[in-house]
């Protein structure tokens, strides 16, 4: 066995941990922190808590709001700016994966004056970062466990930074926070944190016994608690599950990496600006029953964590049963369920299947199965 995990090495799990920011922060040695968050975030009242927390504990703050979906790089180097002149020593990331992935790259060009386009890559980037502590608001992308920041360029291309430092000192996770996330936000990011746990325990090259024992406890939390929140979104100890789900699948993925439902999601994202666990949940039927004969063992696993009350005839019978409730998850969601709903064309697949063999090859090769270009079409033909 040769394998390297990395992870967080602090996770702070509790509801209205929020106002332990301060303390947390003091404990890194920062005295001005920067809270890197969106609009929203901000109008919810999440960065004025963030902010009096850090006051209390005699750190001065401030925020930037200006964070966008799929982070501009032009917005990243705003808040590397922002961070500068305020001669911030610590950084907040508050809010989705667009805040904490900014809020990574903050943490760390604030430091080192290192231009973000020479980041770009795996392990380009240099020195050390500046204390960072990340509060997620919605429970799904596991950024916060994670060392990648995807952004997007000048010429709405997507640039991932991996890099070890983007690894936070502490994950602060805070349930209470994501009380308020409609129904298809939060059916979306819970299905893409699924997603990160099958892809993590079925992945070709990297995945281990650490990551497939946080994928399956992941499962296990999400398959039990989505459905609670959905149906009472007020429900508390649910959404805390389903949050610790999440950041465990994060962890999961990160190490082991994601396969060809992330591969087809891609094309669904750029080039139709389908939210990222939408585009996925879409893709995730056709895929994992392309994948069943290669990854049977390892889906029935992982349904026996996730439904562990169901007794399953056999190992097909149990690998079945996990793409079945993954789908019917989905369905009851909310979110559409047909390509053409979302203003994709029939005439589109042949090119988005060109580009994910083309372009995102990295991902199609951690998948159990091998996918061609015309498998792929197929798939998005599934659920066109
Ligand atoms: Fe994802």
């Amino acid at each position: 066995m040769n394998f390297t995990y990395m992870a967080v090495p602090k996770i702070v799990c509790q509801v209205g941990g929020i106002a332990q920011l301060g303390t947390l922060m003091g404990e890194l040695g920062a005295h001005r922190v920067l809270i890197v968050s969106d609009p929203g975030v901000v109008a919810c009242g999440f960065a004025a808590q963030a902010a009096a927390s850090l006051r209390q504990s005699g750190i001065e703050a401030e925020v930037f709001d200006k964070v966008a979906a799929d982070p501009p790089m032009a917005v990243v180097e705003a808040a590397v700016a922002a961070a500068r002149s305020f001669r911030a020593d610590g950084i907040a990331g508050l809010g989705g994966g667009s805040s904490l992935d900014t809020a990574k790259v903050v943490a760390l060009a604030a430091a080192t004056g290192q231009p973000i386009h020479e980041m770009t890559g795996v392990d380009r980037a240099t020195g050390r970062r500046l204390p960072l502590i990340q509060i997620p608001t919605t429970a799904g992308t596991g950024s916060e466990t994670t060392w990648v920041s995807v952004l997007t360029s000048a010429g709405n291309e997507k640039k991932a930074i991996y890099a070890p430092q983007l690894l936070p000192d502490i994950a602060l996770l805070d349930a209470g926070l994501t009380l308020g996330m409609p129904r298809r936000i939060t059916a979306a990011t819970a299905l893409d944190a699924m997603v990160h746990a099958i892809e993590a325990a079925t992945s070709r090259t990297r995945k281990n016994p650490i990551s497939d024992g946080l994928a399956g406890k992941a499962l296990a939390l999400l398959g039990a608690n989505l459905p609670l929140v959905m149906d009472n979104p007020a429900d508390l100890a649910a959404r805390e599950a389903v949050m610790l789900g999440a950041t465990l699948a994060g962890m999961a993925f990160i190490n082991a990496s994601v396969g060809s439902i992330h591969a087809l999601s891609y094309p669904l994202g750029s080039r139709f600006h389908i939210p990222h666990g939408h585009g996925n949940a879409l893709v995730t039927g056709p895929v994992l029953r392309f994948n069943l004969a290669a990854a049977r063992r390892e889906y029935a696993h992982l349904a026996g964590a996730m439904m562990p009350e169901r007794v399953f005839a056999s190992e097909a019978a149990a690998a079945t049963a996990l793409i079945e409730e993954i789908e019917r998850l989905f369905h009851a969601s909310g979110l559409e369920t047909k390509l053409s709903q979302l203003n994709v064309k029939e005439s589109d697949i042949p090119l988005m299947a060109q580009e994910v063999t083309t372009g995102i090859s990295r991902l199609l090769a951690n998948n159990p199965a091998d996918m061609t270009s015309e498998d792929i079409a197929a798939l998005y033909r599934e659920v066109f």
